[in-house]
Order: C-alpha cells, then structure tokens, then sequence
C-alpha cells in the first residue's frame, strides 16, 4: 500500500476511547478523571501498558508527563511530537484531551502494525493536569517542561483539601525519574475536540486553528463579618457572599461593556462557613478572562478589578486578589496550520480555519517548536459536561489528518 492512501483504525480507535472511558465512568455518560487522582493513575497504567504493546521506549519525568517514543531512520533528528491530556473536568466529557491521547496512539499503532519507518522519530505524550481544575492552574506540566514554570511553585500548588500537587504526585506513582525540561523538538501536532458549536454551525469536518487566546487566572478572597442572620438588622452588615454577587456580575458584564473579542467567566466560589443562618464571612472566587487580544484581557481585568475594589470597600469586605496565572495568546505555525487544512482537503473532509477558545497544552509547545492542532466537532457545542459527545467517524477522521501531518513532518530533513 502507498504512504498516501494509509488509514487508521476507526474501530480500534474508538474501543481505545471505550476503555479509557469506563475509568472514572459518571452515571450521566461523562467521566470524572480529576489529575493525580486514583482515576487518573488507572488510566495513565493503561496508557502505558499500550505503549509497551508497540515497543514504545517510555519515559516518565518529574512532573509525570508521560513520553513514547518510537524510532526512525535518523534517530540523531529532534522528534515530531503528538499528545494531549487524559485528566478530565469533575464531570467532564469523554473526549476532552484523550481523543488527541487516543488519536495519537492509533497514529502509532497505524504505523506499527504497516511496519512504516519514518525519518524522523515519534513521540507521543500525556500532560499532567491540563484541566487546572484540582490543581490550577491549567496546562502546568507542560508549562513547566517548556520552561514557562517554575517546578516548585508547580509541586506546591494544592488541591481544595489541601493535598500538595507533588504528594499526590508521588502516591499515584508517577515522580518519574526524568528532569522535565524541554528538547529539540521538530514540530508538536495537537488533536482534540472543537468544545464550541463553530465546526458543527459550519458543517465542517476538520478546524484547524490559527492558535489559542490568552487565559489570564485570578483568585479573589473577600472577609465579611460572620452574624445571626435573625436577630442581625440588614444595615451595617458585611456580607462578603453580598459582595461576590456584585463583583460576579461585574466580570459577566465586562465583555459587553468592554467590547471586542472577549469572554470572562467566574466559575468556582466557596463560602464560609456555608450556614443558612450565618451571614458568610469568607468567600473565595475565581475569575477566567480570555481574548485572542492579551492587552484587551488585560485592560478587561484591570476595568474589573476597580470594581471589585469599590464594591469591597462600600461593602465594608476587605479584599485580598491573587493573580494566578497568565498565558498569552499563542499564533500557531502558519505553515503547519495550512498542512492541516491540505491534508483535510486531500482526504475529503470539509475544513475551516478558525481560533481555540479552549486552552490546550499546544499553547505552550508553542513557545518550543512550530505548533499546530486538529479539530473535530462537539455535538451541540457541548464541552467539560458529562454529555459531551462527537461522532465516531468523525474522531476516525481527525485521527487521520494527525496520521498524515505526522507522517509528513517526520519525513522532513
Ligand atoms: C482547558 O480545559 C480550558 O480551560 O480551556
Ligand atoms: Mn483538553
Ligand atoms: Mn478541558
């Protein structure tokens, strides 16, 4: 068979997904496969088990991201690199992150059972905690590999419980030996679920995006003066949850009154002591702003946070703001972006060139080595729920376009 008319196993493909989607299974259909949890450890077993299967040389560094690598011809030649994440939301969806792990391994698999040679080596990897949702923030293993950051203030942040990213790191059995530190690498390929309704809206096949928008993460904590809620008169209280609702709003209000390309989001929040009958008298908030724009994000915040200011003070709620993490926009490689758009055209799927609104751990193998991603549609647009869904013909396909690019970068000099 010619390279060119190679495909790969949309069954196997999908049992892969099948399996992994039984670990950490929610009753409504989604999974609940949170970082460095038990679920997680599970489904990283199972993910290196299968690498061992195609004689993948595996590595596991200090922060548990997990490599395969497979052999070229010219194994001196920085590898071409594909991966995603296998940690989910609490009730996140079956596809978010291990399509592109799955997609990655049938890619491999292809090539394995074809006996395909390439010119350059493979690497398929796993990032731990992509999602930020047990740990924030997001993307943090492979911030720390491409040196964006720091590894101890990485192995410090903790969970709500208090459990440290490197503890629970160890308990799970994934500190692996090697330093998580950057290596030439030729060029990183993505593949994941669109998570917005665009590609399906369109009536495409394949999004490749132009890059990812800024994600700017901040945390917010507001005293109160805990009370009586009955015998306590409403005036003069120091409601710190009353003051979280305004600021709330504010930040919901912001990309209209900011205009331009915009999202922000408040999406956790925890009150103390969580008593009907206590006036709360601690709160904590986060606040997520994205833009394709990293000074309008910026601008956003800075409009946000003079409101959170004079709400706090007019309330009487001192106020404590913690800027969490930033990332900025990320413009993918141009020319690898125009190679996603030709191998869809090449293999007969309709393609769109658009943005990712989501954040991908491509955003900063984007600071590596010349980055690209591959979409396929969400059903709806539904994302980071248990109902999150996409064809399974059209998850063959995406994983065929990652075969292809694969396969022609790492036939590159
Ligand atoms: C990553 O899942 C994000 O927050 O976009
Ligand atoms: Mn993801
Ligand atoms: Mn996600």
């Amino acid at each position: 068979m010619e390279i060119k008319d190679l495909r790969v196993n949309g069954q196997r493909l999908q049992e892969s997904m099948g399996r992994m989607a039984e670990i950490g299974a929610t009753p409504g259909g989604g999974v609940h496969r949170l970082t460095l949890s038990d679920e997680d450890k599970a489904a990283r077993d199972l993910f290196v088990g299968w690498l061992n299967e195609i004689d993948l040389d595996v590595t596991v560094d200090e922060m548990g991201n997990i490599f395969g690598r497979r052999a070229g011809k010219s194994n001196g030649l920085p590898p071409v690199m594909a991966g995603s994440h296998v940690d989910s939301q609490p009730s996140g969806g079956r596809f978010d992150g291990i399509l592109g792990v799955m997609g990655a391994l049938e890619v491999l698999r292809t090539l394995h059972e074809n006996s395909v040679v390439t010119r350059r080596p493979i690497v398929i990897t796993d990032w731990t905690n992509e999602e930020g949702s047990r740990f924030a923030p997001a993307m943090v293993a492979s911030g720390v590999w491409a040196g964006a950051l720091n590894i101890d203030w990485a192995y410090n942040r903790t969970d709500v419980n208090g459990n440290r990213f490197e503890d629970e790191l160890i308990r799970i059995g994934y500190k692996g030996p090697a330093s998580c530190a950057a290596w030439p690498v030729h060029c990183y390929y993505e593949y994941h679920i669109e998570q917005g309704p665009i590609l399906e809206r369109e009536g495409k096949l394949i999004g490749a995006p132009k890059g990812i928008v800024c994600l700017h993460w901040y945390d917010v904590f507001l005293e109160g003066e805990a009370n009586q809620v009955g015998p306590t008169p409403m005036e003069g209280r120091h409601d710190a949850l009353c003051a979280a609702a305004e600021m709330i709003l504010a930040v919901n209000e912001l990309p209209e009154r900011m205009g331009g390309n915009l999202v922000a989001t408040v999406g956790e929040i925890r009150t103390h002591p969580n008593s009907r009958n206590i006036i709360p008298d601690r709160v904590h908030f986060t606040v997520d702003i994205r833009s394709w724009d990293d000074d309008h994000a910026l601008n956003a915040w800075n409009s946000a946070r003079g409101n959170f200011e004079e709400i706090a003070a007019r309330r009487g709620c001192p106020i404590k703001i913690e800027e969490t993490w930033r990332v900025q926009h990320s413009p993918f490689d141009e020319k690898l972006v125009q190679r996603i758009l030709d191998i869809a055209g090449y293999l007969g799927y309709p393609n769109l060139h658009m943005v990712s609104g989501a954040g991908h751990d491509a955003s900063y193998m984007n600071q590596v080595c010349p980055t690209a991603m591959i979409f396929v549609p969400s059903i709806r647009g539904r994302s980071h729920v248990e109902v999150e869904n996409t064809r399974w013909e059209d998850c063959e396909a995406g994983a065929n376009v990652l075969l292809h690019a694969v396969m022609q970068s790492a036939e590159e000099e």
